[in-house]
C-alpha cells in the first residue's frame, strides 16, 4: 500500500485532498485529525463507497473508526449500536445521530469540505468512559496533593 499523503491546503472549491482510496482498506476507517474538535471517520465500502462521521458514536462516545463496516453501516466498538454511514443515524431500536462530512472523490482521491473540517461539530466531545471519577484530596508527608481516582 502506498504511504497516505495529505495536501493541508484547499482546492479553489474549498475541498482538502485527505487519501487515494486504496489508502483505507476495504471495510476500513482512517481517522482525519482537525486542529479542533474530535477526528473525522472516513469509512470504505466492500463497493468502495466513501463516508465521513465524527468519530464519536451518538450512544456514548465510542471510537467508530475502530468499528466494524459492513453495507453502508458501521458496528460501534463499544456496545454494537448500528450508525448509518450516509446519514449517521442510529438503527432502530436505538436512538441518536452523529454528524456527517460531505465527501468528493475525485480520480480515485478522497477530498472533505475544509469549512466543515475547520467548524463542523467541534463543540462535540467524547463522554468519559468508564465509573464516575473522584478527586479526593489526601495529604502527603510533605504538603497536600491531590489525587484523581482511578476510572
Ligand atoms: S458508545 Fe457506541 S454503542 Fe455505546
Amino acid at each position: 500500500m502506498n504511504a497516505p499523503s495529505c495536501n493541508p491546503s484547499p482546492d479553489d472549491a474549498g475541498w482538502i485532498r485527505i487519501c487515494r482510496i486504496e489508502d483505507i482498506p476495504p471495510l476500513g476507517a482512517r481517522r482525519v485529525a482537525r486542529a479542533q474538535g474530535l477526528d473525522v471517520a472516513v469509512f470504505r465500502t466492500a463497493d468502495d463507497r466513501i463516508f465521513a462521521l465524527l468519530d464519536r458514536c451518538p450512544h456514548r462516545g465510542g471510537p467508530l473508526s475502530q468499528g466494524i463496516v459492513f453495507d453502508q453501516r458501521v458496528a460501534c466498538p463499544l456496545h454494537n449500536w448500528t450508525i448509518g454511514l450516509s446519514d449517521g443515524k442510529a438503527a432502530a431500536p436505538d436512538e441518536g445521530c452523529t454528524p456527517t462530512f460531505q465527501v468528493r472523490v475525485t480520480d480515485g482521491e478522497i477530498w472533505l469540505r475544509a469549512d466543515e473540517l475547520a467548524h463542523h461539530a467541534v463543540d462535540l466531545t467524547r463522554p468519559i468512559a468508564g465509573p464516575a471519577r473522584c478527586a479526593p484530596t489526601v495529604s502527603a508527608p510533605n504538603g497536600p496533593a491531590s489525587l484523581v481516582g482511578a476510572g
